[in-house]
């Protein structure tokens, strides 16, 4: 199968992250439960990816509190700030894991920065968008459709100047781009840990830059007098026992992208990326969702093709892509594409020149 659906999750993982897994399976028991070698073992792992991710995303260990997924983080950072009536901007590219949390708390929401592939027009409009009184902005670093990289470094520096907490989404840029906790001075930074950090599926990271509020109420082997849970992270975010596998193998799966450095895997899917454009543009009857920065995603639909049938189309030729509106229907709404949606091909480290190949081969099949 040619695999291009890694903007949902990654499926081909090193083989070092599958070994972790089942190592800590038989291994391990949970951590800070217990001071025999099976708890601590699991305490010391669980330290450790701590450490790691502290080292990729600039933050210290103690920042960085586990979740099942980005959602998840992204619900503790959104409620950790946000009350019911509250002023929030967020950008026009944002998945549901932000605004459906937002619609749910009955927060006002302002959308910022509708033009695809236009930074200075997003910069322009988020500088208009945050007035005193702003409460939070939630804005996602790369568009989960269409790959499009937005100024975040510059968002970030209006936030810090107008004193408004910033949550960035990094669910499309961890591993791929620079993410620094320190650097964009964010209160919060969401991401899961089986994208681009190449863990397993339910294991997610919430960068913390100030305290969360828990969003469940439990154990945390810590202060264990009190009927309260902790106020610091991370153990005001991690209520009840630890996803011991899947933290080890997100350990296992940062320390890839550690040691192939997220420059390096960027450059190889945006080579990929191109050569695919590059192919595609020669296609009649395909449009190209394309833009300046674009990461390793690319949005197209095909004239007179409805792109959840092209999807089912590709699959049977062997090649696993997404179609719809993926769950982003502002993003959707930004580009015009709400009524057609698109079909998302979306790269990681483990994709070859062969599989552009073959994408091509089953796309032009559509015509
Ligand atoms: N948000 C993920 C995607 O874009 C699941 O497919």
């Amino acid at each position: 199968m040619t695999y291009l659906d890694n903007g949902a999750t990654t499926l081909r993982k090193p083989p070092q992250v599958v070994q972790a897994v089942a190592q800590a399976m038989g291994r391990y028991a949970s951590p800070g439960r217990g001071g025999y070698p099976a708890a601590m073992g699991a305490a010391e792992a669980v330290y450790r990816c701590r450490e790691l991710a502290g080292r990729l995303f600039e933050a210290e260990p103690e920042q960085v509190a586990f979740t099942l997924n980005a959602t998840h983080a992204l619900n503790i950072a959104i409620k950790s700030l946000v009350g019911p009536g509250d002023a929030v901007v967020v950008s026009g590219f944002e998945h549901n894991a932000v605004m459906r949390p937002l619609h749910a708390l009955g927060a006002q929401v302002t959308a910022a920065g509708r033009r695809l592939f236009d930074p200075a027009d997003t910069l322009r409009d988020f500088e208009r968008a945050v007035i005193p009184g702003t409460k939070a902005v939630v804005c996602t670093h790369v568009s989960n459709v269409f790959g499009y990289r937005l100024p975040i470094e510059e968002i970030a520096a209006l936030c810090a100047r107008r004193g408004v907490p910033l949550i960035v989404d990094a669910a499309q840029s961890a591993g791929a781009l620079p993410v620094s906790l320190r650097n964009l001075g964010a209160a919060f930074i969401a991401m899961p840990g089986h994208k681009g950090l190449y863990g397993p599926q339910g294991t997610g990271i919430l960068l913390c830059g100030r305290a969360p509020k828990p969003l469940i109420e439990g154990g945390t082997g810590s202060q264990s007098r009190l009927f309260s849970m902790p106020e610091d992270p991370p153990d005001a975010a991690e209520a009840g026992t630890h996803n011991v596998p899947g933290i080890c193998g997100l350990a296992a799966g940062i320390a890839y992208v550690l040691r192939r450095t997220p420059a390096a895997i960027l450059r190889r899917e945006q080579a990929l990326l191109r050569q695919l454009t590059e192919r595609l543009s020669r296609l009649d009857g395909l449009r190209l969702y394309c833009g300046p920065g674009q990461t390793g995603v690319l949005s197209v639909t095909a004239a007179g093709a409805d792109c959840e049938t092209a999807a089912a189309q590709l699959a049977r030729r062997g090649v696993a892509v997404r179609a719809g509106l993926h769950c982003a229907p502002l993003a959707h709404e930004s580009a015009g594409t709400l009524e057609s949606g698109t079909i998302r091909l979306s790269f990681s480290d483990f994709n070859s020149s062969e599989d552009v190949r073959r994408a091509a081969w089953a796309l032009a099949a559509l015509q």
